[in-house]
This record gives C-alpha cells, structure tokens and sequence, in this order.
C-alpha cells in the first residue's frame, strides 16, 4: 500500500526519468530539485528506468524505497523508447518548444507511440495511488497523462509543470498532434510554467487555436474543461550551495595553478543545441581577437555532459562544440596558456559549486532555455564581498528574475564579446551591489517556494486541505 502522511496527502511525482540514487554524481537540476522535494513529503517518484528490454509490456512496475522515498520505474520495449522518447518527445516536441521547428522531426508511428507510452505509465501507476495523492507530472514528455489517469477513473488532484519554455502560439501550433496535447494539458487542475512570457504564450494559444477562452486569475476553459495556467519560477536550495560553496572555498586549487592573474569564465551545461555553446565559444574568440589584453590572462571553463546521443543532431552539435575548442587553443594558447578547458562529461556538485566559486564569471548563454539554474547556482555558490559576474542570455526563463545579470543576445557575437570584456573588468563595487539583487532574487523565489506555491495551487480542495511538509521538514 502506498505510505501516508498523517492527513493522508502524499506528493506522487511523474517525469520521463528518475534520478539514480545511487549513482555518484547527478547533473540536471530537475532531478536535485524533485528528489529533495519528494523526500520531505516520503512520497513516489514514477518514471521510465531509462533500460529497455523486449518483455517490457507483460513486466510490472519495479519498486523500490531508497533515500527516504519510493521510487517505481518501468521499462519500455525498444520500439517504445524510439517511438516516445528519442522519437515524438525529443525529435519534435523538444526542439519545436525551443522554438526549432526546423529541428522538428515527427511522424505519425511516433507520435502515436508517445500517446500509447503515456497510456502505459497511466496503466503502471494506477494501482500505485490513491485518490487523496497529490500527482505532480512533470515536462513535455508527459503531457497525455492526466487524460490518461481521468479515463481510468483518477480522482487525484493532477498539476502539470513545463520545464522547457511554451513558445509562441504560432510555434506551437505547428507542432504536428499539436490540438491533441493542447487538449491533453486542459485537462490537468494546474499547467505551471517558468515565466509569464511561457504562460502568456499558452494562453494566447488557448484562445487562438482551441477555441478557448481567458477568464478570471489565470484560469483557461477550452473544450469543455478549465484549468489554471500560472507562473512558478523553479529555484534552487540556496542555502545548500551556499554552504558548500563556503566549505569549498577552504580548499585547495582545483584548476591548474597559473598565477593569481588569471581569470575564469566557467560555462556548465548539458551538450545540447538549445544551450547556444556555439555562440558562447564565438564569442570567447572575439573577445581574445578585439581585447588582447585578455591574452594569457583568462580562460573558460566549459563543462558539458553528454545528452541524448542515440540522436544525429547532438552527433553534430557536439563536433561543432569541439572544432571551436580546438580552433580556438590552436589559434591563440601557447606552451603556458590554454584558452578553453573542455569536458565532455559531468562532474560532482560539489566540484562545481568550487569551480563556480573560484570563477570571475558565470557564462550562460542558451537560445532558448525554460529557467536555467545553473546561472542560479552560479550565483548561490559567489562570496558576498568579493562576487563574481553573471553574464546571461536574455532567451533563459532566469532573465526574467536576474535582471542585474549582463543581459545578452546570444546571436550577437560582438554584444557578448563585449559584456565578457565588461564583466571580467567590472569594479568590485558594481559586482557587490549587482550580485546583492541577484542573491535576494534567488533567495525568495528558491527551490522550496517554487515545490509549495505549485503544490498549493492543485492541491487544495475544501475538504482535504494539504498538509505535505511537516514544519521541521527541509528538503535535504
Ligand atoms: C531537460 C528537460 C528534462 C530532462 C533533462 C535531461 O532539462 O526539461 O525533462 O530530464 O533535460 O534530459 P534527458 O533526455 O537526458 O533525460
């Protein structure tokens, strides 16, 4: 039987994957985020395994209870992680969001295994809930669930939470089975985005393409149903990477030691082509090519783990990430001095906040991106008095919270050229005072009033008022 809380609300969380507990390190900050989140309420985490074998249809849920909560995954045939995930999912709904619907690749097969996938984790995860559980689905991957779960009698309160962004109406509506999902997320109590602009887009598109209509608050009808289409700005645990950062700091050198003039700008990101690490490393070239001062003075750190290889786009974006780097430290390092330092893997959290600590500047320069935490992160992990700089792209959902960041246009080459030069010579003065805003920002909209005001915005009905997170009761 599923465990309870005293007043019978438990948090049960969907997302395509659920974070390996046991693995030695993490990246994304949706699995941190989730994990933490569901731990203070002991609730279920339900997801696909990631594995796939061909028995997968007649093989029940695997349950397991690690770290404080419950964790339930199933397999997919391979047919199935094609069709749905490297398929409909991450072919054409991934890119067509980011607003790359020349990326957009979908045929009929697929999309219509993503629905049959969506009906299978409905049939997986009813026999695990019970009608006072509070369902969080999470992401693009999942956007047919609650349709799903009503049409097998679930009674539970359902919120939906896009992480990516939601793009404009005309974007979206070119997505083919583009009214099928748009009917599919009227049906959730909640559809949670990033920012106003997602959630602005969405009811643009309410309105425009299924004949909907806006009514009062941020309440939706369409076809019959009506939800409510609100902001949660997703944050970070400040105070954890705070306190790493300070243990951190007491440390030695992690990167090579080449003197106390040496300045690092550090990049972190998954190697995808939505994270603009083309531009980010073009414009790294220019400001070596127009500020030579800089020579021999600054590096970038360019940490990027690998995602979604099994598709040919990430192949590519990848031999382009690393022509650049090697363009680049041909062109100007020397026996002493390599301009970029580029993994293709992820590293520990706590190597991270070091690195984000120990760095002049935090460089995040995506397209298109849903929040970006890493730029909060970045953030999080800067010493009060002596801050570092965030030069950030105004195409992330963050741009919107962290407006005393540089902002750039990650297409303008020369612009962030120059905001690099701005930020690596910024008087402490101007750091201090910009990264004060910043730290407030990222302190009151933080990882637990994002997990709450969503929670609260679904969850509470007259008659079973939520109680999730006992007051002593922190995200660990
Ligand atoms: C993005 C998506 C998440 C996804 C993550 C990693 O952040 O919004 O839903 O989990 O990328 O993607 P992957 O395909 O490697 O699981």
């Amino acid at each position: 039987m599923p465990e309870k809380t005293e007043n019978n609300r438990r948090l049960v969380v969907v997302s395509n994957r659920v974070a390996d507990f046991k693995a030695k390190f993490q990246t994304g900050g949706l699995a941190v985020a989730l994990g933490d989140a569901l731990k203070a309420s002991k609730g279920l985490w339900f997801g696909w395994s990631g594995d796939t074998r061909d028995d997968a249809l007649s093989v029940p849920p695997h349950v397991e209870h690690v770290a404080g909560l419950t964790v339930a995954t199933i397999d997919l045939t391979d047919k199935e992680a094609e069709g749905y995930y490297f398929g409909y999912a991450n072919r054409c709904l991934w890119p067509a969001l980011h607003y790359r619907l020349d990326l957009a690749q979908s045929n009929e097969e697929q999309s219509e295994i993503y629905f049959q996938v969506n009906a299978r984790f409905a049939d997986a995860l009813m026999p695990l809930i019970t009608p006072d559980d509070i369902i969080w689905v999470n992401d693009y991957h999942l956007i047919p669930l609650a349709e799903e779960l009503r049409g097998r009698g679930c009674e539970a309160r359902i919120g939906f939470f896009l992480h990516t962004p939601f793009p404009s109406p005309e974007i979206f509506a070119a997505v083919p089975s583009q009214k099928r999902l748009g009917n599919a997320l009227m049906v959730y109590d909640v559809v949670g985005f990033q920012t106003t602009s997602d959630r602005d887009n969405f009811r643009r598109y309410v309105t425009a393409s299924l004949d909907g209509e806006q009514l009062q608050g941020d309440r939706v009808t369409a076809q019959g149903e009506t939800t409510l289409a609100s902001v949660f700005p997703i944050g970070i645990d400040v105070e954890h990477f705070k306190k790493l950062a300070d243990e951190e700091d007491t440390k030695g050198p992690l990167l090579p030691d080449v003197g106390s003039d040496m300045k690092t700008i550090i990049g972190v990101d998954r190697l995808d082509y939505t994270k603009g690490l083309p531009e980010r490393l073009r414009a790294f070239e220019v400001l070596l090519e127009q500020f030579p001062e800089h020579h021999g003075k600054v590096r970038l750190v360019q940490i990027a783990p690998p995602t979604r290889e099994g598709l040919p786009v990430y192949q590519e974006i990848r031999e382009n990430v690393e022509r650049l780097v090697g363009r680049i430290n041909g062109r100007f390092g020397d026996l002493s001095w390599q301009p970029v330092i580029y993994m293709h893997r992820g590293v520990a959290q706590h190597i991270l906040v070091h690195l984000f600590r120990r760095s002049d500047v935090g460089f995040v320069t995506p397209l298109h991106d849903g929040m970006n935490l890493v730029a909060k992160e970045y953030i999080a992990a800067q010493a009060a008095q002596d801050p570092g700089v965030l030069v950030l792209s105004r195409f992330a959902g963050a741009a919107e919270q962290l407006r005393e960041a540089l902002l750039i246009n990650p297409h303008d080459i020369q612009e962030t050229a120059r905001a690099l030069d701005r930020a690596l010579t910024m008087p402490r003065q101007e750091r201090w005072a910009r990264h004060n805003r910043l730290w407030q920002r990222i302190e009151t909209y933080d990882l637990f009033n994002w997990r709450d005001s969503f929670i609260q915005s679904f969850a509470e009905s007259d008659t079973n008022p939520v109680n999730l997170f006992p007051k002593e009761a922190g995200a660990a």
